[in-house]
């Protein structure tokens, strides 16, 4: 541990699988202080574990108040959780299409508004949302999905120009194909998980798929530090040159 993280006190949401742990992970091996809400407790404990359902705003109210009074304060804020959905948009129903939206949209934007408020009476911090490249590039059978992604780039945006005289910071990450369980159920829904990973590892120019720990957990730990403090409203695009350009 090099103590990159020492003194702060991180939340990552939906950090029990994944992206999320692998970020957990990351910010606890640098010293910060990390809590991580889900709605399912992790299988391995990792962090501080505390209930909560992102689409609950008053659930959002409760757990900041209780990070606050136990850690002293908030200085890092994940907004990593969310849902995964892919269907042709004729064939999409409402109802799913409204899902997405509440996790990944509703979702990030209570954390962003409460994590906001806490900042702003702390002297500041480092918020990160969990885009994607679909957030930046159509997708077949994402419509949902894509159009979610795009609001959290934007959301950011406006977080960033927002919380900037606050010293408050606010960027998203956009992986390409990280390896965790939501990538897995989206290979199994193909039918053929085999021939899906290596469609996959086919078409991504590095020839492998990414790791949640040294490529997401990395850029969310330099996204969390003080050596990005000049860094704000930006998209972290990190897919291996997945959406860079064509294959030759
Ligand atoms: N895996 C990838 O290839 C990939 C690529 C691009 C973007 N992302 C994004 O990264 C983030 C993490 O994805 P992942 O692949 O680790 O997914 P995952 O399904 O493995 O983990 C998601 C976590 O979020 C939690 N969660 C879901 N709904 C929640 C809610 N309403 N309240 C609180 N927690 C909730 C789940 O319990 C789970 O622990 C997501 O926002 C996803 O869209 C993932």
């Amino acid at each position: 541990m090099s103590g990159r993280l020492a003194g702060k006190v991180a939340l990552v949401t939906g950090g029990s699988s994944g992206l999320g742990a692998g970020i957990v992970q990351r910010y606890l091996e640098e010293g910060a202080t990390v809590w991580n809400a889900d709605l399912n407790a992790p299988e391995q404990p990792s962090g501080r574990y505390i209930p909560l359902d992102v689409c609950d705003e008053a659930q959002w109210e409760q757990v900041l108040a209780a990070i606050v009074a136990e850690s002293g304060g908030l200085h890092v804020l994940v907004n990593n959780a969310g849902i995964f959905t892919s269907s042709p948009v004729d064939e999409t129903p409402v109802e799913d299409f409204r899902r997405v939206l509440d996790v990944n949209v509703i979702g990030v934007f209570l954390g962003c508004k409460h994590g906001v408020r806490r900042m702003k009476s702390g002297g500041g911090g480092s918020i990160i949302n969990l885009s994607s490249v679909t957030g930046l590039r159509g997708q077949v059978g994402g419509a949902a999905y894509g159009a979610s992604k795009a609001a959290v780039k934007m959301l950011s945006k406006t977080v960033a120009l927002e919380g900037a005289a606050h010293a408050i910071r606010c960027n998203s990450i956009h992986p390409g194909i990280i390896e965790s369980p939501m990538l897995r159920a989206a290979m199994a829904a193909s039918g053929n998980p085999d021939a899906a990973e290596k469609h996959i590892n086919g078409y991504l120019p590095m020839g492998f798929i990414g790791d949640p720990v040294q490529d997401i957990g990395n850029m969310a730990l330099y996204l969390a530090s003080d050596e990005s403090r000049y860094i704000t409203g930006t998209e972290m695009v990190v897919d291996g040159g997945m959406i860079t350009g064509l294959p030759g």
